[in-house]
This record gives C-alpha cells, structure tokens and sequence, in this order.
C-alpha cells in the first residue's frame, strides 16, 4: 500500500523523507516523490520505480526546506507514472494520501462545473485541487483542508502542505491508518511508526474520522464531529534491529528464519501453569454457539486450518470466509457467535469492514493481529497479539506461523472449556506446542534441498499443490508463497478433488506438490498421488521419514520433513511451502522482498 511521510524539522528535509520512505518500501510501490517548502515556497520532485530513481533526481535537481511531505504510490487510479506519482499539487497545495477517494468523480464534475482544469486522472489529485478551490475562496489553510475533507467519500490517509507555511503540516485518516511524531522541537507524520523510527519513538495514532494540523511546537487533533480531541502519545520502541536484514539477503529469509525465536515468544506469552492464558476479558467458548472466522490471503488460511481444529478438537462448528466475501454475502449471524479476524497488519480494509460489518451483530469480536495498536485490533472486543515482530517481507511467513500457534493455543483453551479436553489432555498437546521451535529449526535444515529442487520448480509455467485435511489449507498458502513472490501459476486442489477435473492439467511439465504427514489420510493422499503419477505427472512429495518411505518410490522428488504430533503439523509444514517458493523466486531473479504489483498491507478494498 502507499507509504506517506511528513516533516516539520529544524533540518533539511528531503534527506529525512526519503529515509522514511526507505523505511515504508516494504508495503510495496511503483513511483515516489517529495514536496518541500523552499523558503517560503512549495515545490516538489518525483520519480517512477525504485527510490534510489528519486534520490538520483534530488542529487541533480536538489529540494531545501525544513519542512515537508512524501509518498510511495501503489497504483490504485491511473498507471505509474511521473504525473500520477504524489505528491499531488494544485497551486499552493500540495497533498499525499493512501487509500481511494470513492466520489472523485463527483468532486471532479463539480470543480469542472466551477473552471478548474485537471492534469491527471489520479482522485489525489482531485484532494489538492479542490484545497486549492478553497484557499482561493479566502479560507486558511486549515479551514480548506476541513472544508475537502469534508467532501471527501471512501478511505484515506492525506497529508497537506501549503505554499508560505514552513510549519503546518495537516493530516487526516479515515480508513487508513496514520501516526503523529513528536520531536524535540520537530513534529512527524507518518503511515506507521516504522516510518518515523529514526525520528522519534514517541508517537500518537490518529483514529478514525480524526484531522490533526500540526506545528513543530502544537498538535492539535479534532474527531470526525470537529470536536478538539485527545490522543494518547505512546512510545513505540521499533528498534532498528527490528526492521533490518541482519545479513540475511532477504527480508523473507531472515523472517523465515526468525520463526522458532518468535514461535517462542507467542508460546511463552500463552501458555500459563493452568493452560491457555487469555488477556482480558478473556473467551468463555463454554457460551460459545459457533464462531465465524474471517481474513485475506495467508491469514484466511490460518483460518482454513483453524476451522478442522476447531471443529475436529473443540467440538465448536466454525463458518470461514475471505473477507471481501463476507459482508456482501449478508450472512445472518445467530446468538451466541463470535466473530474472529485474523490478520498481520490489523489494516486490510476487506477485513476492517469485515469486522465493522459484524459489530451490533456479533456477541464479540475478536482479533489475532500482529499490530497490537491497528484499526483491527482497536475495534475488536478482544485483540490477540501473535507477537511476530515486524514482517517486512510482503509475502507472510512467520505471521502465518505465529497465527497458526495463536489460534492452536485458542482451540486447546476452546476444548478444555467445552470439554472435550481434560485439562491433563490440554497440557500434553501445549508441551508438544512447546517443543514445535525446536522442532522447526530441524526442519529449517531442508533448505539446501528445497534450493536444489527450486531450480526445476523455476522452469515450470504451472504448479499444482494438493493436500487434505488440515493440511488442504497448507496446499493453498504454498501455491500462494509461489505464485505471489515466482510470478509461476501456482493452484492448491483437496488431493480428492484433483480427479473431478483438475487431474486434465496433469502432464511431464506440471510438477505436483504434496503436502502429507503420514497421519490418518495419508493412504488416501497416496491413491491420489499415484493417480497422478499413473499419467506423468512428477510429484514432489512432502511428508516426514515414514511417508516417504512408504509412498516415496516414483515420485519426482521427496522432502523427508521431522516427525511432529499431528495437530502441529500444518505449522511446521508451512516451512517447505515457505522455502520452495522463496528459492524458486530466486531462481528467477525477482524481486522476493517486494514482488510485482503487491502491497504489504492492503488498505483499500
Ligand atoms: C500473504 O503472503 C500476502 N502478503 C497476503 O495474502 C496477505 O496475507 C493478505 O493481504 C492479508 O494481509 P493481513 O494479514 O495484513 O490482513
């Protein structure tokens, strides 16, 4: 998603923004720009692709200023280009925002009504155009940017900079989040608080519908009513080994390789001398009915796996869907659910509306979030922390296993207070939960046989990958960690269902990727995988000693995984999945830590 930064600083501006900008590469971009006041005057410089393109134009075309604003855009209206790349600019305004203005054509027919001319077909620009239309109407600049917000439909992030006023920033977010810094006589504006970690650690999120105009020595913050309100200043300690590769090439492979460190943290942060610990106000699933669990991408399929524990352990019937789905399907929502959402950033809008959908309907929400102070986990009854740390990479790796043990320690604490679990039976499967980190830095051991077998996987144009059971939903995150970061077609199919219709793809050059533990469907999993086998297909089969030993004669390759309980294995076996898609990406040379045309945190729907 678009990064935006701000800075009212007592130095050079430019160099600052451009820092932060580095800082928000990771949510994914495909132009950037600046805008400083020079002066007393407004001026800015962009530049397509990369932000080393825009830090070679500062070099040769340089931009003073103390103050200033900043953008990476993630194309929503209009190509990549210079012209559509932020900041936008209408006269003596200049604005960045994330998220998508929904009535920007209206907003355009009525500035065209009123003479004014367009230079792009961005909805930003139509934001600084009409500031613009107000500020020519005599209106300060704080009154102008009141005035368009008003007017403006949908979800943003925005921030104003105004031609003459080397110290007002104004910020306002509706649907995307945005933080406040505050300096030593400097004051910061940024998407996050990774952004402005080199500036200050002291930071105030805006919440929603709020505006907030600012000066190096005020911040004055007014609610979606107008009213001056209060926000809490905390400090967010994002120390920078958080947020660098610590010699990994990678942000992907370093985070890959974080997991049993972090799956730690998670377990330690749960798991108490009587169970499952929750925070306050806790889950009482003995008053449960059902739960309905929602999210995007990976995180849907932390959703998928939760469902078969959840209803295979707990006893508790779970309804599961992708969030952009969910609130248009209208579910009719019974007494006693709970609506859960699962997700890294705690900001995709699908499932922010998700949730919002579900308020008034739903006994609780409840989140499991990586972002403890998100939108998501704001709005929520309950937040769970998965304690990640930072993910940077844009394809979720060990968010996904943090989810998975979260929503494992969940369905454990479901079983006991439903009783279907006697608490003796609970602590056996957490001390099997607590031996998984050392489990999967034994599994992280694969990764020169995943490198070997990624170089072949790199020349196919289609991939399959099949799984049962629990392990259907890890079919379905491998060929999205292949398809998202290799660019290669990537399809996941329950093995039973591959021989109604999908068997047809089966040939030499579509290798077939089995996920399978030798647990209690593995025989089945082993016809499929001869039926495919039977016409040519080259299978890699992913399962522990004893599957392949059993099954492994034929197929195309074999991934010998460590023996794990049953119930553990869709987490550990998210490590193949992780690995094969990471090395296949690097055997075509993309860009792994941000692939082409993603974002991080997909904050418009
Ligand atoms: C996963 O690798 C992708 N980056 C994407 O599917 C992601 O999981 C999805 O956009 C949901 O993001 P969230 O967890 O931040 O809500």
């Amino acid at each position: 998603m678009c990064g935006i930064v701000g800075v009212l600083g007592n130095h050079e501006a430019a160099p600052l923004l451009v820092e932060a900008l580095k800082r928000l590469e990771y949510r994914g971009y495909d132009s950037a720009g600046i805008a400083t006041i020079n002066g007393k005057t407004l001026d800015r410089r962009r530049a397509v692709g990369k932000l080393v393109n825009l830090s070679d134009v500062l070099v040769h075309d340089p931009l003073p200023g103390k103050a200033g604003i900043g953008h990476t855009r993630w194309a929503t209206h209009g190509a990549p280009s210079i012209e559509n790349a932020h900041p936008h600019r209408a006269g003596g305004v200049a604005v960045v925002h994330n998220g998508i203005i929904e009535n920007f054509r209206e907003l355009r027919a009525f500035l065209a009504d009123e003479g004014v001319g367009f230079e792009t077909d961005t909805d930003t620009e139509t934001v600084a155009l009409l500031a613009q239309y107000y500020l020519s109407l005599g209106h300060s600049p704080a009154e102008a940017a009141t005035d368009t917000i008003a007017q403006l439909e949908g979800a943003y992030a925005l921030c104003f900079l105004f031609d003459g006023e080397d110290d007002l920033l104004i910020a306002a977010r509706k649907g995307s989040p945005l933080a406040i810094g505050h300096g030593a006589g400097e004051m910061f504006v940024g998407s996050d608080a990774i952004a402005l970690a080199p500036m200050t650690d002291q930071i105030t999120y805006l919440d929603e519908g709020d505006m907030a105009i600012v000066t190096r020595t005020s911040l004055e913050i007014r609610d979606a009513a107008g009213n001056l309100a209060n926000r809490d200043q905390r400090t967010i300690r994002m120390d920078s080994a958080m947020v660098d590769k610590a010699g990994f090439k990678h942000f992907m492979a370093k985070e890959i390789a974080e997991q049993p460190t972090v799956l730690q943290g998670a377990l330690s942060h749960y798991i108490g001398a009587d169970g499952v610990v929750l925070p306050e106000p806790g889950l009482a699933f003995d008053q449960i009915e059902r739960m309905t669990l929602v999210a995007c991408g990976t995180a849907f399929y932390a959703c998928m796996v939760a469902k078969y524990w959840f209803e295979q352990i707990a006893r508790l019937p779970i309804e599961i869907d992708v969030a952009s789905e969910f609130r248009y399907r209208e579910p009719p929502v019974t007494k006693g659910t709970v609506a859960l959402f699962v997700s890294q950033s705690g900001e995709t809008a699908d499932t922010l509306a998700a949730l919002r959908y579900m308020h008034e309907k739903a006994d609780k929400i409840v989140s499991v979030v990586n972002v403890p102070e998100s939108s998501i986990a704001r709005e929520s009854d309950l937040a769970l922390p998965i304690l990640a740390g930072t993910e940077i990479g844009v394809a979720s790796t060990k968010a996904f296993t943090c989810q998975l043990t979260t929503l494992a320690m969940l369905v454990l604490k479901a079983a006991q207070d439903r009783g279907q679990m006697s608490p003796q039976d609970v602590q056996t499967k957490l001390a099997a939960l607590r031996g998984l980190p050392g489990v999967m830095n034994i599994a992280l051991g694969i990764e020169a046989r995943t490198q070997a077998i990624a170089q072949e996987l790199s020349e196919a144009r289609d991939i399959l990958f099949l799984g049962r059971g629990q392990m259907y939903p890890l079919a379905h995150e491998g060929a999205l960690k292949l398809k998202e970061i290799s660019y290669i077609h990537a399809e996941a199919y329950a093995s039973g269902e591959l021989k109604h219709g999908p068997i047809a793809l089966v040939d030499p050059n579509v290798p077939v990727i089995v996920m399978a533990p030798r647990d209690a469907l593995f025989d089945k999993t082993v016809s499929n995988m001869q039926e495919v086998m039977a016409r040519g297909g080259k299978v890699l089969l992913i399962s522990d000693q004893k599957g392949v030993n059993e099954a492994g004669d034929g197929v195309w390759q074999s991934i010998v995984m460590p023996e794990v309980d049953d119930f553990l294995a869709p987490i550990l076996y998210a490590i193949p999945a992780q690995l094969l898609a990471y090395h296949t990406a690097i055997a075509k040379g993309t860009d792994v830590d941000q692939p082409r045309n993603l974002a991080k945190s997909v904050t418009v729907e």
